[in-house]
């Protein structure tokens, strides 16, 4: 994933550095803000490269240069995933991001403030997109902790409830302040300009914590196996022939939640066969 690039190329640029208008990196973007929604979790916004399109719920690699390697003083780019948060239409590109404090790339990036920049490799992939599932009538998706990322992309985006009747959002953390930013976002829609009259009352939010007291508690897989989230939103269970469903969250989470949906008799699709879930990683363990 990593190329080396000649040290005279990216003389004065650190990750820090104040931009100047016409970036200097190859792929950089320009940062342009930054909130932190507590000491684990903040989100950022970036400019979008004019050549960049995407579907929303894809992803892309970002990062920021390496230190110069001792030995040839060359710097390479530390690059990770990130799925893009904001819709495919929006004119800037936004990333929800953890912060690990020994983590290669995300002690660093925790830092980066408006006018910076990053590298972003304007190369889009994924599974969680409309195009992997069959036509259906409820959309649902289940986040833990930041894979509710390509989740607050699809939800700002058009298409999204041209297709669906009606679009389940179940994000699960252990505490509620890193519900924040997804509970703000679907607040935000019913009265956003944009697209705030096609998601009406289309959008539900279904949002529980696992280590924290709060008003709906527990793992997205026992709320679906219990009966519960169906209970409270007064909806039939899931079946293949009505719902559709996207998964993100960490691999323990998804391997238990598809034996779930396997449960309800949903197959898992993918761009080239779609069918009725589809599932990504939100990191690797
Ligand atoms: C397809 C895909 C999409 C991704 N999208 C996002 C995204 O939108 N936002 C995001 O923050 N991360 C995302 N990630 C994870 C991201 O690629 C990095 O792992 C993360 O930025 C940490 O980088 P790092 O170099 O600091 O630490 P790494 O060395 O990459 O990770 C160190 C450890 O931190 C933990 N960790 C890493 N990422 C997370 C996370 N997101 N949540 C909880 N624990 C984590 C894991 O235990 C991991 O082993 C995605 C990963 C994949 C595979
Ligand atoms: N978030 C924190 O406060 C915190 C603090 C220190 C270290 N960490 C470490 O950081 C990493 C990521 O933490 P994270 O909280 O962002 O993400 P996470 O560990 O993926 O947990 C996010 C949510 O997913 C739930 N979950 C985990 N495994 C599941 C499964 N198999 N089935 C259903 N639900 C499941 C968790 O519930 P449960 O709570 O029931 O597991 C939690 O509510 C972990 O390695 C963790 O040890 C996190």
């Amino acid at each position: 994933m990593s190329e080396s690039i000649p040290v005279t190329e990216i003389q004065t640029q650190t990750p820090t550095q104040t931009s100047p208008k016409v970036p200097a990196l190859p792929d950089a973007q320009t940062v342009t803000s930054v909130k932190h929604w507590n000491d684990r979790l903040f989100s950022f916004r970036v400019t979008r490269p004019q050549s960049l399109r995407f579907r929303s719920g894809e992803f892309v690699m970002i990062g920021l240069m390496n230190d110069p390697d001792p030995k040839t003083g060359k710097q390479k780019p530390l690059l990770r995933a990130y799925s893009i948060a904001s819709p495919s239409w929006d004119e800037e590109l936004e990333f929800y991001s953890i912060k690990v404090q020994d983590g290669p790339l995300t002690s660093r990036l925790q830092h980066i403030e408006v006018g910076d920049e990053i590298i972003l490799r304007p190369k889009p992939v994924g599974t969680l997109v409309l195009d992997a599932l069959l036509p259906g009538k409820r959309l649902w998706m289940f986040a833990t902790g930041t894979g509710i990322a390509p989740f607050a992309s699809l939800m700002r985006d058009p298409e999204t409830y041209e297709q669906y009747d009606e679009v389940i959002l179940m994000h699960t953390c252990r505490e509620v302040s890193e519900l924040e930013y997804g509970r703000q976002l679907v607040e935000s829609l019913p009265n956003d300009p944009l697209i705030g009259e096609l998601v009406g009352d289309k959008l539900r939010y279904y949002p529980t914590t696992t280590q924290e007291q709060s008003a709906q508690m527990g793992r997205i897989t026992d709320n679906l196996s219990s009966g519960k989230v169906f209970a409270d939103l007064d909806l039939p269970p899931m079946d293949p022939e009505h719902d559709r469903g996207m998964v993100c969250g960490n691999l323990a989470f998804n391997k238990d939640i598809m034996a779930v949906l396997e449960g309800f008799g949903l197959e898992e699709g993918a761009n080239s066969d779609p069918k009725h879930y589809v599932v990504e990683k939100a990191f690797v363990d």
